[in-house]
């Protein structure tokens, strides 16, 4: 297996955890590089369903190492809990096969206080966040007053780290935002126990991956949210505050561009958003209803109504422009079964002109018209077909439109939950 960087090719919530489950299989590692808790991989496995936020989704996998690499940001209290549960549930866990990076940066109670007050305060200009202090964590490793995991386990760095910085946050919390300041006492007692439990997992991640790809191991970088939520590329200011797209996965684990062979884009068969921002090809009225319900989407993280739209194209091909992307891995082709016509969009139209390239400012997407190409839909169940050949004509010819949109070959098709509601269609490229 090459290494393969694995990253949602929409807005997030392309089902990239069930792909990871499925192709960590043939990796020796799995690395986590961006994002924190706002993320929600879900799998399904036989009657159970696990919603990972933190942990990789390789987790799962037996004899493979996981890894959270140093551009993820965490939320140590949360890790801890969905460690706990995975044990309990009887997932081996332990210091051997999961690891974490001693730079990654720690998500403090004032970043979540931040997040929360300063979207109440925007109102209607709100982004939309998740509500985990994702924002205000990567504003100040950006700043340099971030709290990394090395300090964490270390109770004198943390506590002089902790006083350093939290009167500038409080004074920021109150003045600015109205908002209560909060506890150095409480803060410190609470973490330096995070940072106990912990402790063992912690090391030099990269040095680590670096060392394990020098003896011949493969690794999945996993991404998560999707190349449309980057802070670069991504529809800002209506993003994520991470790299999401496949460059991250590089500086998000301290691994060269060099050694990665592969970069697999995540889509689902049509497209979802959560949270405020433009979205050319979101529906309305009962047809989103219908969507929407039939694909379950409400935020695995938040449990919000996701948007629902149909499949766009042209954003696709933006996507795999800045990502590299060699294939594609479409989800949730079953959901679109009993839909009379479907559409995919192909371009946009901005101010009466046909648009050649994706808009790089909100004010020109948010008045962008899609462009679509009608296709029959299918009736059909297909959630049992096992072979492309078991698809209807439609379904296939709705696939076949997708490469041709967008020149990326597909990798599997999923028509189900599960693990094995998957369908193979060509190699993946190396
Ligand atoms: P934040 O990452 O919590 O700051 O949220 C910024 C934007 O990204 C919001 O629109 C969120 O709904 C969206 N977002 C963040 N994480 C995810 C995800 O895992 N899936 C889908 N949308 C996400």
């Amino acid at each position: 297996m090459p290494n393969v960087v694995v990253i949602g090719a929409q807005w997030g919530d392309e089902g990239k955890g069930r792909i990871i489950d499925l192709i960590s299989e043939q990796v020796d590692v799995i690395a986590r590089y961006q994002g924190g808790n706002n993320a929600g991989h879900t799998i399904v496995q036989g009657d159970k369903k696990i919603v990972l936020h933190h942990l990789p989704s390789g987790i799962l996998r037996e004899g493979k190492l996981s890894v959270i690499g140093n551009g993820v940001v965490i939320d140590p209290k949360v890790l801890i809990e969905e460690l706990t549960n995975l044990q309990d549930t009887g997932y081996k866990v332990n210091c051997e096969n999961f690891k974490i990076s001693d730079r990654a940066h720690v998500i403090m109670p004032y970043h979540k206080a931040i997040d929360k007050a300063r979207e109440n305060l925007q109102g209607k200009g709100k982004i939309g966040t998740t509500g985990r202090g994702i924002g205000p964590v990567y504003e100040d490793k950006a700043a340099r007053r971030g709290i990394k995991v090395a300090e964490l386990i270390d109770p004198e760095s943390f506590e002089a780290r902790l006083k350093q910085v939290i009167d500038e946050r409080n004074l920021y919390l109150s003045k600015v935002l109205e908002s209560e300041p909060l506890s150095f006492e409480e803060i410190y007692t609470e973490y330096v126990e995070y940072g106990k439990y912990l402790k063992d997992y912690v090391c030099d991640t990269t040095k680590l991956l670096n060392d394990l790809l020098k003896d011949g191991k493969s690794i999945l970088f996993e991404g998560a949210q999707g190349a449309l939520l980057d802070i670069d590329f991504g529809t800002y200011p209506y993003v994520t505050s991470s790299n999401a797209s496949s460059g991250g996965a590089c500086t998000g684990t301290g691994v060269s561009p060099r050694e990665i062979q592969s970069i697999l884009g995540i889509a689902k068969a049509y497209t979802t958003r959560v949270g405020e921002g433009p979205f050319p090809t979101e529906i309305s009225g009962d047809l989103e209803v219908k969507l929407r319900q039939a694909g379950k989407e409400f935020g695995s993280t938040t449990g919000r109504s996701r948007r629902c739209g149909w499949l766009d194209t042209f954003a696709l091909k933006y996507a795999s422009m800045v990502n590299g992307i060699c294939n594609l891995a479409i989800t949730k082709l079953d959901v679109l079964s009993g839909f009379e016509k479907l559409y995919i969009c192909t371009g946009y139209i901005y101010n009466g002109q046909v648009l050649s390239d994706f808009p790089s400012t909100y004010k020109v997407l948010s008045a962008c018209e899609p462009i679509y190409e009608e296709m029959p839909g299918w009736d059909q169940d297909i959630s049992d077909a096992k072979d492309i050949s078991e698809l209807p004509t439609e379904a296939r010819e709705y696939l076949q439109k997708i490469e041709e949109h967008t020149g990326i070959p597909i990798y599997t098709v999923s028509v189900g939950p599960s693990r094995e509601k998957i369908i193979f269609l060509k190699e993946l490229h190396s």
